[in-house]
Parts: structure tokens; C-alpha cells; sequence
């Protein structure tokens, strides 16, 4: 075969030369800092024998979906699974995707329309600003968890357009959460369309559909979109809404109609993982390590490195991708994985070590991990 481009090689020795090359990494035995498998029902044995019966309950056994939902990929058991979700989220309705990114990328290309105008946190997920990239709208982003330049900028647009604003629940790299009162006060004085990007806290906060209603931001709420590859140990998404949605993404979100649906093994581990999720001790646990590792880093002074969060997302900002690397290489020396979040997967200047908080790390490793950190601080 032939290599690629000069110019993509030199795009990647570029790359080398500001210590930002990417790589990948099998899985280590170290201490978890930084999967996504906040309840640990990645790891629990109980949901493959569960998925098992699901299987052999629900007829003929097929190793795959045979198809785009569309065509025959389509089935009783994701009637099922999606019942299920709708139930749990406490939504009418529910459309799974083939994961997280796909269902940004259906929403955010299939919902705003040419004359349109989207506005979204500066930090969104890049699944939400590659999604943006498809749409005839028009974009632009507001200054991160900033209600007062989002009204600013939901004034400067048109009477006549639709206007979308899109946030996140809980944010990705930096672990916090919008004001939801602050948010919820401006987006009443306005008619606008919301989609919540719910990826982070899908089976970790459940107290969200009773903050959308407090807050009034449920009659603006258009879209949840809520993920499985996280806190549910699996693979997969779904948009969440009322059924104009639901009929609206099946006949125009590209990524899930001109795709493979999920296979039954998979829809199977999904409504496993989400039974999982009526016993509520795994996230009992995390919010008790969420609070312990706050106490802690307040009692060390450590706590005005860190962005504050009461998520399972910790970050510790410190300028400097060889800098990180380096804290993030003498954490795994003593046993921890915690990664270094280089620029430019964050702006230049707010590097960081990002902590992933679960239900199945011990105290001692929250705060062994920590006296670490606050030797080289
Ligand atoms: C906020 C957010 N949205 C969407 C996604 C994509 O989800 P998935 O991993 O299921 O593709 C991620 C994944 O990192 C995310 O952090």
C-alpha cells in the first residue's frame, strides 16, 4: 500500500514536536483514574448472565442486526430496550443510536434547519460541533457556562429564526455542570429549543428531569441525548423526547438510518446495565467518593488547582503538555491512571490531569493519589 501525503506526514511531526501525539494504549492493571466505568458495571459479571437470558427470551438468536433499522436491523427486543430507557428517563420517548457520537451527530445535522441559528457551550463535546458542521445553520458558540453572553447572544438573532441552544450536563473535560437556575432564568425569557447532551451523567445524576422541571427548562427541553459507553459499562446512545422527535430522526438523522443498527448482544447488555441501575448502592458509593475526594482536596489546599465539581470528573489544571505528562507518568509509577488531557484536546495554557471518579475506588487510593499530587505542587 501506499504511504499517505507528505503533507499529513509532516501534520504529524508537528504534532510530535509539541508533545501532543497521540497514541494508543492497551488497558493497564493500575488503579482506575481514568476509565469512564463510573458504577463499575463494566466489570460486573451479573450483566453478561443477564444479557444471556434476554437473548434466549427474545426468539431466534442472530449474531447481528442484519441491517439499518431502517431495513431489518429492526426488532421486538429494541422496542423492548427502548421502552425501558423512556421509562427510566422518565421521557415519552425514546431512539437509540449506534453510539454517543452517531447521536450527536443525527441531532445536531438533522434538527436545525438553514435559517436556523444554534448556540453552544464553548466546550461541547466534538461530537456536537461535528454534527454542527453538517447543518445549513448557522453556529456560534457562547462563552463556557456564561448565561449572561448566551442572552447576549440569543438577542443578536433573528425574531424570524429557530433559534437551538445546546449544552451539556455534565462537561467532559471539565467535569462541572451549568447553573441550571441561572440557565433556566434566561432561557425563560426566550423561545428557544434545547438539546442536553446527557453523556456524563447518564446513570450517575438522577435527579435531572426533576432539575429541568423546577427550573422550567423542561418546556424548552427538545432533545436528551444519553449515552451507555460510560457509567453503564456498555456501547450505544439514545435521543430522548416526545414522539414528533422520535418520527422526526428516524426519517432525516443520516447516522442512524444509512448504519448497522446495534446487534442483539448489545441491546441485551444495555437493558442489563439499565435493571443494574434500579439498585442504587454503586451510585450511593460514587457520591460518596465524589464527597471524600472534595473533602480531601480542600483539606490539602489542593482544591485551587482543581475545577470545582461535584461529578465523577475531576480536573486538576497545570499549564504545559510536557508538564502533565510528566505528573501523569509519576502517578502511574505509584500504581494510578490518571491521563494527562493535552492541548489541543483543551486550549493551550489549561492542561490538566483528569481524575474519573468511581464506585469501586477505595479511600485509601483517593487520597494515596492525592499526597502524590501535593508533593510536586
Ligand atoms: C459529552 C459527550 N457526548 C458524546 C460523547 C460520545 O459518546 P460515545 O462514546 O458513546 O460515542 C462523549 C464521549 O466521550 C461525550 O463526552
Amino acid at each position: 500500500m501506499k504511504k499517505i501525503p507528505k503533507p499529513l506526514i509532516k501534520k504529524l511531526e508537528k504534532r510530535q514536536e509539541s508533545g501532543a501525539f497521540r497514541t494508543l494504549k492497551t488497558k493497564s492493571q493500575l488503579i482506575d483514574f481514568s476509565s469512564n466505568d463510573y458504577l463499575g458495571l463494566a466489570r460486573l459479571e451479573a450483566i453478561p448472565i443477564r444479557a444471556e437470558q434476554i437473548l434466549n427470551e427474545s426468539g431466534p438468536r442472530l449474531n447481528g442486526a442484519t441491517g439499518s433499522r431502517l431495513l431489518t436491523g429492526h426488532s421486538v427486543l429494541f422496542e423492548r430496550v427502548e421502552n425501558q430507557i423512556a421509562n427510566f428517563h422518565l421521557t415519552e420517548t425514546c431512539l437509540i443510536f449506534n453510539s454517543g457520537y452517531d447521536a450527536n451527530i443525527g441531532v445536531f445535522s438533522a434538527l436545525p434547519q438553514r435559517n436556523d441559528f444554534v448556540l453552544y457551550d464553548e466546550f461541547a463535546h466534538a461530537s456536537i460541533r461535528d454534527g454542527l458542521r453538517l447543518t445549513l445553520a448557522k453556529s456560534q458558540s457562547y462563552k463556557h457556562n456564561d448565561f449572561e453572553d448566551l442572552e447576549k447572544k440569543i438577542k443578536r438573532t433573528t425574531a424570524s429564526s429557530t433559534v437551538w441552544v445546546a449544552t451539556e450536563a455534565v462537561f467532559s473535560m471539565d467535569g462541572d455542570s451549568p447553573d441550571w437556575d441561572k440557565f433556566g432564568k434566561i432561557c425563560n425569557r426566550y423561545d428557544i429549543h434545547l438539546i442536553i447532551d446527557e453523556a456524563h451523567a447518564t446513570g450517575v445524576l438522577d435527579n435531572l428531569p426533576k432539575i429541568y422541571r423546577q427550573t422550567n427548562l423542561e418546556k424548552h427541553l427538545t432533545a436528551r441525548v444519553v449515552t451507555f459507553g460510560k457509567a453503564l459499562g456498555c456501547h450505544g446512545a439514545a435521543v430522548l423526547g416526545k414522539p414528533s422527535l422520535k418520527d422526526y430522526l428516524i426519517n432525516f438523522a443520516r447516522s442512524m438510518i444509512y448504519t448497522t443498527a446495534l446487534p442483539p448482544v448489545s441491546l441485551a447488555n444495555i437493558l442489563a446495565a439499565y435493571e443494574c441501575l434500579q439498585d442504587v448502592s454503586n451510585r450511593k458509593k460514587l457520591q460518596e467518593n465524589i464527597n471524600f475526594f472534595n473533602e480531601n482536596l480542600s483539606k490539602s489546599g489542593l482544591d485551587k488547582f482543581f475545577i470545582p465539581s461535584q461529578s465523577a470528573i475531576h480536573c486538576c489544571i497545570i499549564p504545559g503538555n510536557n508538564r502533565i505528562k510528566k505528573l501523569s507518568l509519576l502517578l502511574e509509577k505509584s500504581g494510578f491512571d490518571v491521563r494527562a488531557i493535552l492541548s489541543p484536546t483543551v486550549p493551550e495554557g489549561k492542561e490538566r490531569l483528569r481524575f474519573c471518579l468511581h464506585a469501586h475506588n477505595t479511600e485509601s487510593e483517593l487520597q494515596n493519589a492525592l499526597e502524590i499530587l501535593t508533593t510536586q505542587l
